[in-house]
């Protein structure tokens, strides 16, 4: 894989402040929607009582424990780390006209060491949370004024830090709305699709307002949207499963359409028509959404099958998506389909369709580890993960495509979102904590960390072509 990789490419990792922090009411900070799903994205929404606690409370405590862990994605060579801010660590109800400075020294404090080892932050404005004020107070992105409380809280952010942080993200996978709407908009599960789009069009056109505020404020800042890339195959080659797996492809990519073209494709207004959705739009939210992001930015987990036959569907293990089973591709321990060329093929599509660079900013393998007696980790599976998937983004750079950087997800152990665990390990750094809570904390360095270590200081070279 020798000189594939560009000369300045961001390799890193990628984590978010909600499966990291913990410290989940330090410093004035308020209670998010994800403080409300302890459980998980598919838990329950649960009232939080005095007395009550979750896993995500302490996460792995990167709160307080930041500077250990950034020396240890420097010693990996890492030159990007991606992270989220805690809007509610700035804004605690959400509402509010001034910030909360001990949440604004918070993100200085991690941001200056970054610097200190040259890694560059890339910072999520909003990864699967949100204040909980604003949906108690306001039906969360069901309303419009919460559009006006995140432009405050993102051009706050913006003119804080506007010397610290060159690359931004506006929403966390932001078609997952339409599975988790809770955890994408605020709104009650059982919402019907046209509040679920209502609230998913203010959300859009926040993230544009977000795109025009960086531009204005952050100088030579980059600022991109963040997709759940959920790249579908036809299960075979019958017209109609063709047609299907399009149309299910459009469900996600209308979200990369509308940030990256600036205006909502026509496709969608024969959907909302055939499917009486009623959404507001107005002229001056079509000319905010005119202002167009930089860069594309996805996760990329697994790919899944569609097939337009009602009796051949089965649900698939997905995460967030119900796919159908690939029958050529393997499984994770949590059956994700396990699928390299899969990147290489989205990375292409993403670039043909929208010729903006690209930036692959999730990718990894969740896995139960197993610490040896004389305190090893040898994740083999984890590193033959990555080192395919990392492969097939070489082939898509010859290909042609511009590809900003990588940053695998969970370089470090963290609290995972759909089920909120600790045993699904995506880490390099193994830490001592268990489903429930019981563990030191310690981090301790996987096999992995040093395969990683090598890739990076080898810019890719040390990489295997295993086919
Ligand atoms: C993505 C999210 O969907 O997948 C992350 O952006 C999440 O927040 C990751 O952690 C992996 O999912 P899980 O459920 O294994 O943590």
């Amino acid at each position: 894989m020798n000189g594939k990789f560009p000369q300045h490419f961001l390799w890193g990792g990628a984590v978010a402040a909600n499966q990291v922090e913990g410290a989940y009411q330090a410093d004035g900070k308020g209670l998010s929607t994800s403080d409300l799903q302890p459980q998980g994205i598919f838990g329950a929404i649960t009232p939080r009582m005095p007395g009550d606690s979750g896993i995500k409370d302490v996460a792995i405590d990167f709160y307080h424990r930041y500077p250990e862990d950034i020396a240890l994605f420097a010693e990996m060579g890492f030159k990007c780390l991606r992270t989220s801010i805690a809007w509610t660590r700035i804004f605690p109800q959400g509402d509010e006209e001034t910030p909360n400075e001990a949440g604004l020294a918070f993100y200085d404090r991690l941001f200056d060491e970054m610097a200190k080892y040259g890694i560059q932050p890339l910072i999520t404005l909003s990864h699967y949370e949100m204040p909980y004020g604003l949906v108690k107070n306001y039906g969360g992105w069901g309303d419009r004024r919460t559009i006006a409380f995140f432009e405050r809280y993102a051009r706050t952010v913006f003119e804080r830090y506007k010397h610290k942080v060159k690359h931004w993200l506006t929403f966390n996978e932001i078609n997952m709305s339409l599975h988790a709407p809770f955890t994408g908009v605020g709104l009650p599960p059982e919402s019907d699709r046209s509040a679920i789009y209502q609230a998913i069009h203010h959300q859009l056109v926040a993230s544009a307002k977000a795109v025009k505020a960086c531009h204005e404020i952050v100088p030579e800042g980059k600022i991109g949207n963040m997709l759940l890339g959920g790249i579908l195959y036809p299960l075979s080659c019958r017209p109609e499963d063709l047609l299907e797996t399009q149309r299910q492809n459009r469900d996600w990519l209308f979200f990369g359409d509308v940030q990256a073209r600036g205006y909502y494709p026509a496709y969608m207004q024969r959907f909302f028509r055939e499917n009486g959705i009623q959404v507001e739009i107005t002229n001056e939210d079509r000319q905010t959404l005119r202002e167009t992001i930089d860069f594309i930015s996805f996760s990329y987990y697994m790919s899944g099958c569609v097939t337009a036959d009602p009796e051949q569907y089965e649900t698939a293990r997905g995460n967030i998506l119900d796919m159908v089973p690939n029958p050529h591709l393997a499984s994770s321990e949590w059956g994700w389909q396990i699928d390299p060329i899969g990147l290489r093929y989205l990375l292409n599509v993403l670039y043909d369709r929208y010729q903006k660079p690209l930036f692959i900013v999730e990718n990894g393998l969740g896995a139960k580890d197993r610490v040896e007696a004389d305190g090893s980790i040898n994740d083999d599976y984890r590193i033959n993960y990555l080192n395919d998937h990392l492969v097939q983004v070489a082939e898509a750079i010859d290909d042609g495509v511009e590809v900003m950087g990588y940053t695998s997800w969970g370089p470090i152990d963290l609290v995972s979102a759909s089920k909120a665990e600790m045993s699904k390990r995506y880490g390099f750094i193994h830490v001592d904590r268990d489903d429930v809570g019981n563990g030191s904390l310690e981090r301790r360095r996987k096999k992995s960390f040093y395969w990683y270590r090598d890739v990076i200081h080898s810019n890719g070279a040390s990489l295997k072509d295993r086919r």
